[in-house]
């Protein structure tokens, strides 16, 4: 039975992905910061079988013991702060977890290791926020990075210590340059979630209005549970590597709301969305969308969720949880 370790377990592709190694077979350990509340209860129901260790990325000793005590095969990165929008506020704290934090978790893997660098298979979750300002379109594994907020340039650290370690030590560990993924366990901060829950509520007559940042914003979305697959496919192949994960599509944040709002009948959504300053950002990733080829070729990898599914999907959630509040 093999064993995985995951950071970030509490996390929507943490969810997903511990749900898709218990299937396949897996011993599953997570890394939780507390071993209570709502989202520790979350792991517990989604994965059950799952062994949780409580750890904390910018804390190395507690990696190491987790490391000692689960002894996994594969080790996946998914821990860190992921909200772009807030990383001007807590520049320094991004940098500490997000960035500093992969490179705990490697050195950890290193001390644990020993000799024997082949014991362990590392991932890391990098992010299409490293293309930033893009320097091509579509952006492939090859073109360059311009990070445009701390998060991205946080995550082009952590991505860059991956590569260090691969080449310095002969560790294998790859990395995943994930587009956005989304479902009804992402945060709700994050757009798409902050649309689909909204829309629920707005049909249903608890709110009538939506303060929204830039609508012109485009994104390459995808399905969490199509991209936790590519996670763990990178892993099985015999050389470690980076790939793009993403649809090769884009749209505009205005068009998630188109679908959103007509999922529940309404067509007419502008008396209901505002523009608010506050949720403009400083800088923005432009022209974000991924060049899949390798993926496809050398993984076999193909999303399996439409935007168009993937909407109706989240608002069909955010529905039923908001009735079942009622
Ligand atoms: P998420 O839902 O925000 O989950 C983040 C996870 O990191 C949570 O489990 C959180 O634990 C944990 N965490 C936060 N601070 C930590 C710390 N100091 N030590 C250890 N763990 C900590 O993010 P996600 O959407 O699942 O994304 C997973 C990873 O992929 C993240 O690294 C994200 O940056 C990256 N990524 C995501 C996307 C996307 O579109 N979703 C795309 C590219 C890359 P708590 O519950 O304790 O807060
Ligand atoms: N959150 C949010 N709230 N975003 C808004 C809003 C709003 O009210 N209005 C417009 N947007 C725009 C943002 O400006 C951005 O262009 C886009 O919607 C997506 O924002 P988020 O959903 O917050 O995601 P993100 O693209 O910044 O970051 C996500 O994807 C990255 C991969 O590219 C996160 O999951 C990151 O962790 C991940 O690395």
């Amino acid at each position: 039975m093999k064993r995985a370790l995951i950071t970030g377990i509490t996390g929507q592709d943490g969810l997903y992905l511990g749900e898709l190694l218990a299937e396949k077979g897996y011993e599953v350990h997570g890394l939780v910061r507390s071993a209570s509340g709502e989202r520790y209860d979350a792991v517990v129901d989604a994965v059950p079988s799952a062994t949780l260790h409580v750890a904390d990325l910018t804390d190395p000793m507690s990696l190491l013991r987790s490391l000692d005590t689960a002894q996994p095969d594969e080790v996946y990165n998914l821990g860190g702060i992921s909200f772009v929008g807030s990383s001007w506020e807590h520049a320094s704290a991004i940098a500490d977890v997000t960035g500093k934090g992969a490179l705990n978790l490697l050195d950890a893997i290193r001390l644990h290791v020993g000799d024997d660098m082949e014991r362990i298979r590392f991932y890391q979750a990098s992010s299409s926020e490293m293309f930033g300002k893009a320097q091509e379109v579509p952006q492939h594994e090859r073109t360059a990075f311009w990070p445009r907020s701390p998060y991205g340039v946080s995550k082009t650290f952590g991505h860059f210590m991956t590569i260090n370690y691969r080449e310095s030590y002969g560790l294998y560990a790859s990395s995943g340059i994930l587009f956005n993924h989304e479902s009804p366990r992402r945060g709700p901060e994050f757009v798409t979630r902050k649309i689909s829950r909204a829309v629920a509520r707005i049909s249903l007559g608890l709110e009538d209005s939506l303060s929204m940042g830039n609508l012109d914003a485009r994104r390459d979305w995808g399905f969490a549970g199509d991209f936790v697959r590519a996670m763990w496919l990178i892993l099985q192949q015999p050389v470690a590597d980076d790939y793009i994960i993403a649809t090769g599509q884009t749209h505009a944040v205005r068009d998630f709301l188109d679908l959103a709002f007509a999922a529940v009948g309404i067509d007419d959504w502008g008396r209901y969305v505002h523009v608010d300053p506050r949720f403009l950002r400083p800088t923005e990733g432009e022209q974000l969308v991924g060049d899949t080829t390798k993926a496809r070729e050398v993984l076999g990898w193909a999303p399996t969720v439409s935007f168009e599914e993937l909407v109706a999907m989240m608002v069909e959630s955010d529905l039923a949880a908001e009735k079942k509040g009622l």
